[in-house]
């Protein structure tokens, strides 16, 4: 998507053939900077800490830490190392463990020597198949945005909620829940206005969202976590689209903690509550999401305290919990599939069931049982 006028992806392959670029989403909003990655370590680190972040480019930047891997080292050894390492990263996002799986199988048969240009060439093609996909998402989507608005009076905005970042920055380009709000606006048959969570405690929302938003032109309003049921109880919400982590083969959706609370209100109020994901995000080797999902749980300090620009330009944290008092800090929550309008896909919008999404994607069925 566009930057300043500038088309970018969050991830890009450098001109010397071989680093990798992401930009880094830590200093966002108040800087954009870009973070060079030169080994398999330093994607995992990148990953970890969350320079990059989101559940598809979480996939495709471990694709690349593997390319990077080979590079250094085509080994049998090294490439069952470089697996070990990606995938102790992050536990929640099924894409990682996708990506990592598609390298592997992949490069294990090759001889070694072959292996560092194979690599290259297949972490492109996910990075290229996440824009692919999320285009076929962006159509699906976009129907369902125009159905709303059809219905509604001529020039009054369709009023969208997403919570957390399932942006342009959580994948290679475009978004999940991003975009068929993208494709709408660029179409311009009808207004559209989205309600942005602030995402606590990482503010994935408000400094991340809001910010691609933004730059793309997008009307949005940014919101503390607690208010769409409010909103919602007013009228003032149309639809809501998140992204996800991880689908069961049962339509259970794993995403950032607080996704439950909005589909339970949405439910509630008569909202449809739409998900959108990449094939890759369904793990068909799990059923029942709320009992099989691990949540990842991170450092205490997320919550315990609150970074952001002061007036002065400079970049400060500062402590908002009384010292002592105990923090948890769960990343994800799972939204059982009866509470989900619709889970729009690359290949249409489904039922969250497992008939249906067996149906849909029988080659995903396939690769998870490999
Ligand atoms: O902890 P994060 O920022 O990696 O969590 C991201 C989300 O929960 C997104 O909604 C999800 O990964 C979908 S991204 C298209």
């Amino acid at each position: 998507m566009k930057v300043q006028g500038k088309h970018i992806r969050s991830i890009w392959l450098e001109p010397d053939g071989w680093s990798i670029s992401a930009i880094d989403q830590r200093r966002l909003p108040h800087h954009f900077a870009v973070e060079r990655l030169t080994s398999c370590d330093a994607a995992a680190e990148a990953i970890r800490s969350m320079v990059v972040r989101g559940a598809p480019l979480i996939g495709a930047t471990a694709a690349y830490g593997m390319a990077l891997a080979m590079r250094a080292d085509s080994s049998d050894a090294a490439l069952e190392d470089a697996y070990r390492t990606l995938m102790a990263t992050r536990p929640t996002a099924i894409n990682l463990k996708w990506a990592l799986d598609e390298m592997r199988s992949m490069l294990r048969p090759l001889s070694s020597s072959d292996r560092a240009v194979a690599a290259y060439s297949r972490a492109a093609e996910i990075a290229e198949e996440d824009i692919v996909i999320n285009k076929g998402i962006a159509r699906h989507g976009v129907a369902v945005i125009e159905a709303i608005a059809a219905k509604k009076k001529q020039g009054e905005p369709v009023n969208v909620l997403t919570h957390c970042n399932a942006g342009w920055l959580a994948t290679v380009d475009w978004g999940t829940a991003t975009a068929p709000i993208y494709l709408a606006h660029d179409r311009g048959h009808h207004p559209i206005h989205v309600w942005v969570d602030e995402t606590r405690p990482r503010n994935q929302g408000a400094s991340l969202t809001a910010w691609e938003l933004g730059h793309h032109g997008v009307p949005h309003t940014v919101i503390p976590d607690n208010t769409g049921g409010h909103l919602m109880q007013h009228g003032l919400v149309d639809l809501v689209i998140v992204g996800t982590d991880r689908v069961t083969a049962n339509g259970d959706v794993c995403n950032k903690i607080g996704t439950y609370l909005k589909a339970l209100a949405a439910r509630d109020n008569g909202v449809p509550f739409y998900v959108a994901l990449p094939s890759p995000t369904i793990d068909f080797s799990v059923g029942d999401g709320i009992m099989q999902i691990p949540i990842e749980q991170r450092a205490a300090d997320e919550v315990a305290t609150i970074t952001g620009r002061t007036a002065d330009g400079r970049i400060e944290t500062v402590r908002i919990v009384p010292e002592g008092s105990p923090v948890a800090n769960y990343g994800f929550d799972v939204t059982p599939a009866r509470l989900v309008t619709g889970l729009i896909t690359e290949r249409g919008v489904l039922r969250a069931d497992r008939a249906v999404l067996s149906a849909a994607f029988p080659d995903r069925i396939a690769t998870a049982a490999e």
